[in-house]
């Protein structure tokens, strides 16, 4: 136990996921709470939970000594030892803030804080950018968590501010918010309107904006798109697409491609761990029982796949072309695990608990977890960015390491 660990039990209780959450879950769940608290048996110890976790923070304090003024950690080529990072406008760049974040709330090292701290004074510039629909991964993972552990007006203005940059980019034909302003393969045309799997991770700013504003236009907002993406983007099997291309003006879905998967009809392991923790918030968010079933539906595919792994840490495409010899996704394996810990929460369903257990005993292993002073300081190795596009292959990724740290933090406070 460590010092903010003590600091009481309301705040104990409030740390795990969000506050929200779990006022949302006694609400109207406690059955099932009950039934979770009674009956789970842990197979990892707390002791290996706070070894890890003790690592991680020593990994990420080493890698703030790395970071410049106007930089965030992207990755590290182990065979090059080349440490890569991005300006504040890259989609990944509220990932480093978010994971020190975490980690100073499960290990009460200051430095952390102040080192999240320093990033955001230079991210919060990103709150008016309105070129992207990524900042719910921006602003939220970084701002959202540091508003949880120590609200300040200043972080709920940005919030506030991007969750209002966000809504512009949605159509209210299409009842979608634009992913990206264009598709790969110049297959999108002029007036066509482009959405990806991954922006069911933005909704969560805009339930949140809901929440503080009284603004019920950001929750319509967030609500329709998850219904035009669960329309559209899943097929038959509850596996998803990449990316939808829809008319703006008529919100017809003119094609179904997977850009970053290995073709456009296989199922690209990030993509459906996007999908089964983007429903699964969907979930916690309005209690609407249709998405529950999306997000379990979403779990069977995923947890029943011929091609999943003894060790459950996908392959980078579960359709992959060299499994069993293709290349594994570690961050998938993150996402899924901190999806499925939630998804156990509202389902009482020990099967996801279990393989989500699985999965962080493998990347707690040495095939996936850096040592000390490994990996320029990131955790997890064998992550895949994009295969197709030969980009971040096979190494550490700062989104990787976020959803690894949050899934630790949900399984320790189950
Ligand atoms: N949001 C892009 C990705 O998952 O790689």
């Amino acid at each position: 136990m460590n010092s903010l660990k003590v600091l009481g039990l309301s705040f104990v209780l409030c740390a795990a996921i969000s506050c929200k959450d779990n006022q949302e879950e006694n609400k109207t769940s406690s059955e099932a709470t009950e039934a979770v608290e009674n009956k789970l048996t842990k197979s990892i110890s707390e002791e290996k939970i706070d070894s890890v976790t003790q690592l991680a923070a020593n990994q990420y304090l080493s890698m703030a000594g790395k970071i410049v003024e106007g930089e965030y950690p992207k990755t590290f080529y182990p065979k090059k030892e080349e440490f890569e990072a991005s300006n504040s406008g890259w989609w990944t760049s509220g990932f480093y803030p978010g994971t020190l974040l975490y980690l100073y709330e499960e290990t009460g090292k200051d430095t952390l804080k102040q080192e999240a701290e320093r990033i955001l004074a230079h991210l919060e510039r990103e709150a008016k950018n309105t070129s992207t629909h990524d900042l719910g991964f921006m602003m939220y993972c970084s701002f959202g968590n540091a508003n949880r552990i120590d609200p300040k007006p200043e972080y709920n203005d940005i919030l506030m501010e991007s969750a209002k940059s966000l809504a512009t980019r949605y159509n209210d034909t299409v009842k979608a918010i634009r992913s990206w302003d264009s598709a790969p393969w110049n297959k999108a045309e002029k007036g066509d309107l482009v959405v990806i799997i991954d922006n069911m991770m933005n909704l969560e700013l805009l339930f949140w904006a809901a929440d503080h504003s009284g603004n019920e236009r950001y929750r319509e907002i967030a609500i329709n798109h998850a219904n035009t993406t669960m329309k559209n983007h899943f097929r038959d099997d509850y596996s998803t697409y990449h990316e939808l291309i829809y008319d703006e003006q008529t919100g017809e879905a003119k094609s179904k491609i997977t850009a970053q998967g290995f073709a456009d009809e296989s199922s690209w392991a990030r993509g459906q761990a996007w999908g089964l923790y983007g429903y699964t918030l969907m979930y916690r968010e309005t209690k609407d029982q249709k998405y529950l079933d999306q997000a379990k539906n979403i779990a069977k595919f995923i947890l029943e796949h011929p091609n999943m792994p003894e060790d459950m840490v996908p392959y980078w495409d579960f359709d992959a072309e060299d499994i069993p010899d293709d290349l594994r996704d570690s961050s998938a394996a993150a996402v899924i695990a901190s999806a499925l810990l939630e998804l156990y929460k509202y389902t009482d369903d020990e099967n996801y608990f279990n393989a989500a257990e699985k999965m962080l005993s493998s990347l707690m292993s040495d095939e996936y977890l850096a040592k000390q002073n490994e990996l320029g300081g990131f955790l997890l190795k064998h992550g895949v960015g994009s295969k197709p596009a030969n980009s971040e292959v096979d190494v550490p990724l700062t989104y990787g390491d976020y959803y690894f740290v949050e899934a630790l933090k949900r399984y320790e406070e189950l």
